[in-house]
């Protein structure tokens, strides 16, 4: 059946807000289609997604947005698909790749193309701040365009929750909190909420930058400080106390958002995860939460930032052009943004446009001390990542904590610097 240019039209658009779904099977695969990689495919992170889409759909009318998306927080399930897609010459349109590290593997792999000259045509060279622009080139060339700006160590709270137990304001400090954990406990709830190997390595790299301190852990990637020192002895001391407060049976299978669904119904206190958190709990119409940066980090602001690349050989590079250009420009970073619970990485950005949260990280991040993520991409390769992933869901079954610390210094000592 053919579509006449005005239904094909109307069906763009409609296929663009429902991100994907079956629409147009008649022409599926053509030239039209533009596929994108993602692991953003419920709540929160779906609801960011749409409004891009939504953008696109207006911006890049003759283009059709197709729906890449597997479920999976941090792309615990997404990245093996595309490691494997890529391997066989097979990319999406584009795909969603962590600036920093993460962006460097897939660089040197040579599987993501050059966007210098598209930076220039589009504007983009002075449109984010120098430190991201940084940790996008590599050899004076960039290959991806930023969507946002994530925060990693925030610590989000059900507030009725922990006024039932008396706490009234948010501990600055570990030992505070952990007298707030104590008193959680007493009241019968899980006093702190958490998921399975990435989550629980988010929650060793906020407790690091505690003991730390920004520049020290910041040393932890680079080279600079060491993973046998005392100070990480410490850390890893008080992240072993610090799970004896977790919901130990079921922390283990338990996704970002399992583990946020104790919090929202009152099982739990606290949960310490990335910023996706805010418009998750958003979209779940959940408003009792409170949010505050993790106990000891001071002014620290991990970062993180989903960026999209034009693989080597994706099959409609001009209709990818074309979603880059959306997710650079103006529109599309509000569009998104506004769902998504992060902050543009654009930096003409109003921030009145955006909820109570963002607003309070946009200006976190022009002031705050700047360090990067493992479990996210900005600071660790993905051979890194996942051997650290590895060595927390092993010490939250074995609690052997030399091991852990001797998967430590072995993984820096094999991933570090490459
Ligand atoms: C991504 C976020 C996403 C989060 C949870 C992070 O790695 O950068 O966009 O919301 O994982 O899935």
């Amino acid at each position: 059946m053919r579509t006449s240019t005005r239904v094909a039209g109307a069906l763009v658009s409609v296929c663009a807000l429902l991100a994907g779904a079956a629409c147009g099977a008649d022409d599926a695969g053509s030239t039209k289609d533009v596929e994108v990689f993602t692991w953003w495919a419920d709540g929160g992170e779906k609801a960011g997604l749409d409004g891009l889409v939504a953008t696109f759909g207006t911006d890049c009318a003759e283009y059709r947005f197709v729906n890449g998306a597997i479920a999976g927080g941090a792309g615990s399930n997404a990245k093996q698909v595309l490691a494997s897609r890529l391997s066989q010459g097979d990319p999406p349109d584009t795909f969603q790749a962590h600036a920093g590290a993460e962006l460097i593997d897939y660089i040197n792999a040579g599987q993501i193309e050059d966007l210098s000259a598209e930076y220039q045509q589009w504007g983009l060279t002075n449109a984010f701040p120098k430190g991201l622009i940084d940790n996008l080139t590599v050899d004076g060339k960039i290959y991806s365009v930023p969507a946002n700006i994530h925060r990693a160590n925030v610590l989000w709270s059900n507030r009725s929750v922990l006024a039932a137990a008396g706490i009234t304001s948010d501990a600055t400090t570990l030992e505070g909190f952990f007298a707030d954990l104590e008193k959680l406990k007493a009241k019968g709830v899980t006093p702190l909420a958490l998921g399975k190997d990435w989550t629980q390595l988010m929650l060793l790299e906020a407790v690091l930058i505690s003991d730390l301190g920004p520049e020290k852990f910041t040393g932890l990637w680079n080279g600079q400080t060491p993973w046998d020192s005392p100070e990480v002895g410490k850390a890893v001391d008080d992240y072993e106390r610090l799970l004896t407060y977790t919901n130990k049976d079921t922390r283990d299978t338990f996704d970002w958002t399992d583990a946020s669904k104790l919090l929202i119904d009152g099982k739990a206190g606290y949960q310490l995860m990335g910023d996706w958190e805010a418009a998750d709990l958003d979209a779940k119409k959940f408003t009792g939460y409170g949010f505050s940066t993790f106990p000891g980090n001071g002014a620290t602001f991990q970062w993180l930032a989903d960026s999209f690349v034009l693989p080597k050989d994706a099959s409609n590079a001009e209709g990818t052009k074309c979603w880059l250009k959306t997710v650079g420009g103006a529109a599309g970073q509000k569009a998104f943004n506004t769902k998504k619970g992060s902050i543009p990485a654009r930096t003409d950005a109003d921030s009145a446009d955006y909820p109570t949260y963002q607003q309070a990280a946009i200006a976190d991040w022009k002031t705050q001390t700047q360090v990067p993520s493992c479990a996210h991409g900005s600071a660790c390769s993905q051979g890194w990542q996942g051997a650290l992933g590895s060595a927390m869901g092993k010490f939250s079954s074995d609690g052997d904590k030399a091991a852990l610390r001797a998967a430590l210094v072995a993984a820096a000592k094999q991933f570090a610097s490459k």
